[in-house]
């Protein structure tokens, strides 16, 4: 059976509806440490070497081959623990082929023709599905729009978490149960122990964007892109799983590449934003800076576009604090057959 991240790179972006978390707003504290994982493993919370980027995307080009044509111009960022980058513009813009280059779950025909990736310091153009496969879910890990389509309807979801788990970080049975329940505690799920056992038709749209995050940081990942992951959820369980993506960011260093149409939540999250329309970046710079005083004339439209839905309050004194929040999607490496 296909993997997780298999059915990520193979699968088309869809919409999901707007669902309501039926568990309520639940927000708790995790009570973890500086220096505790959600799964408890430990990693330092302030790298030793924070200038050591964890990923860098060095003037990628991605090109349709299938149409001759180049459809991604040349994008740069580098990301260090625990920072984070937002990606904005229009739809169609290439943001999401930026995520699946790095991925390396490119569209069939879609090819990266110029530029480098590197994730922890490997060239990814050579990499091996093997070598993929160890750095998916471990090292590198994504949340998508749409969580359903990434779990399998016929097993329990805290069992395709366990599986994670278990191949990942090579836990036995019980082991493996017991760091699931932890994460869908760390998720800001009510009732773990009944999540857990539960199928999903069972859950909310918001409940299943929380149970993938939690497939998506169980091997604890150090970069988790997030690819318009919590769009379609309602605003108050998005901004419950920002939090919890700018705690994890906090707590474990986690790099964080979050693709979102919504300027807020970018300015609430990231340290640095590209601005991409049709496949170029027309601005980049800390999030900040851009936001404040746009340089490019299609940023200016687009914060215009947004004010109306609440971006002034993120552009206020305290607004944009990059060290408060972060984190994104991913969906990685968990097994559809667990
Ligand atoms: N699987 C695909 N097959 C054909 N064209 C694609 C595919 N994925 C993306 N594209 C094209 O590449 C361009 C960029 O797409 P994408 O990166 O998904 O945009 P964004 O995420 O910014 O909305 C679009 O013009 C889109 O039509
Ligand atoms: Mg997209």
């Amino acid at each position: 059976m296909a993997t997780l991240s298999e059915k990520v790179l193979t699968k088309s972006a869809r919409n999901s509806k707007t669902e309501q978390n039926g568990s309520g707003a639940e927000v708790e504290d995790t009570g973890a440490t500086s220096t505790t994982s959600t799964t408890g493993a430990t990693r330092p919370v302030r790298p030793a070497a924070p200038s050591t980027p964890v990923l860098s995307v060095r003037d990628v080009h991605i090109s349709d081959q299938a149409a001759g044509q180049e459809i991604v111009h040349g994008v740069n960022f580098t990301l260090t623990p625990g920072r984070s980058v937002g990606i904005v513009g229009e739809s169609g813009s290439g943001k999401t082929l930026t995520c699946r280059a790095t991925l390396g779950i490119l569209p069939a025909h879609f090819e990266v023709t110029g530029g480098s990736i590197e994730i922890d310091g490997q060239d990814i153009s050579g990499l091996s599905s093997a070598q993929w496969t160890a750095l998916r879910g471990a090292t590198i890990s994504a949340v998508f729009q749409d969580p359903a389509s990434y779990l399998n309807p016929s097993i329990r979801v805290g069992a395709q978490i366990a599986e994670v788990l278990k191949v990942k970080k090579g836990l036995k049975r019980g082991e493996a149960r017991r760091q699931a329940i932890d994460l869908l505690h760390a998720v800001h799920l009510r009732d773990p122990d009944l999540v857990y056992g539960q199928y999903t038709y069972e859950l909310s749209g918001g409940m299943l964007q929380r149970v993938l995050i939690a497939a998506a940081i169980a091997a604890d990942p150090r970069i988790l892109i997030a690819d318009e992951a919590t769009t379609a959820l309602d605003v108050t369980v998005q901004a419950e799983i920002l939090d919890l993506l700018a705690d994890l960011r906090e707590r474990t260093g986690l790099a964080l590449v979050l693709v979102s149409h919504d300027l807020a939540v970018v300015a609430q999250l990231c340290d640095e934003v590209l601005v991409m329309r049709q496949g170029e970046v027309v601005e980049q710079g800390p999030t900040h800076e851009v936001l404040h005083n746009p340089q490019h004339e299609y940023t200016r439209l687009l914060i215009a576009e947004h004010e109306q839905y609440g971006l002034d309050k993120f552009l206020g004194t305290d607004a944009v604090e990059p060290a408060k929040t972060d984190a994104l999607d991913t969906a990685d490496a968990v097994k559809e057959d667990a």
